[in-house]
């Protein structure tokens, strides 16, 4: 059995669609999810699946060694962010080597970088005049957006986009395909 930690810190939509995933598979299991802002979506969507649930503040995060601990007891093979906006230290990156990835919602390196998440990447994508956009699924190291690529995937841009508009064609591609890149990561 393949162990997956989901780190997410907002709605939970793409750890939902991974959730649902791998609701049936026998060799792959969604063992914890880590979250930093209480109250956040993903909780009542963990609670609901009875998967057990790490709620970190940033001291525990940025300061400590005790969560990469517990990971590493849960013999945890692959760290999926979805949605976590905190940079990951060098600690957990060094505890998991190639074994943490990100989705981000454009086509990295552009739009990527320290305050490019959610909408501003999309207003960004619009402002720049961009004819397409996309996602990108790739390993992370101790920099922003910045480790190799795994996937890219491409949508249109119409000049009459809104950053709304952009948001639902790029979680549409979010939702197909992190499920399945992650599975493909651990089969
Ligand atoms: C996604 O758009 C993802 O690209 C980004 O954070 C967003 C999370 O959305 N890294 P959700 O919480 O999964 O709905």
């Amino acid at each position: 059995m393949k162990n997956i930690a989901i780190f997410a810190s907002g709605a939970g939509s793409n750890a939902k669609k991974i959730i649902d995933h791998l609701r049936n598979s026998d060799t792959i299991k969604v063992k914890v999810i880590l979250c930093n802002k209480p109250g956040a979506g993903v909780l009542d969507i963990a609670a609901a699946e009875s998967i057990p649930t790490l709620l970190i503040d940033k001291e525990m995060f940025f300061r400590s060694d005790d969560y990469v601990s517990i990971l590493q007891e849960m013999e945890i093979d692959l760290v999926v962010l979805a949605g976590f906006l905190w940079k990951v230290p060098a600690n957990l990156v060094a505890a998991f080597p190639d074994k943490i990835i990100n989705i981000h919602p454009a086509l990295l390196p552009k739009f990527g970088g320290k305050g490019m998440y959610g909408h501003f990447v999309h207003e960004a994508v619009i402002a720049a005049g961009e004819s397409e956009t996309g996602i990108t699924i790739h390993y992370v190291n101790d920099k922003y957006d910045d480790g190799r690529v795994i996937l890219q995937e491409r949508c249109n841009v119409d000049p009459t986009d809104t950053p709304a508009i952009v948001a639902k064609k790029v979680h549409a591609l979010e939702h197909r395909w992190y499920p399945v890149i992650v599975e493909r990561l651990l089969s």
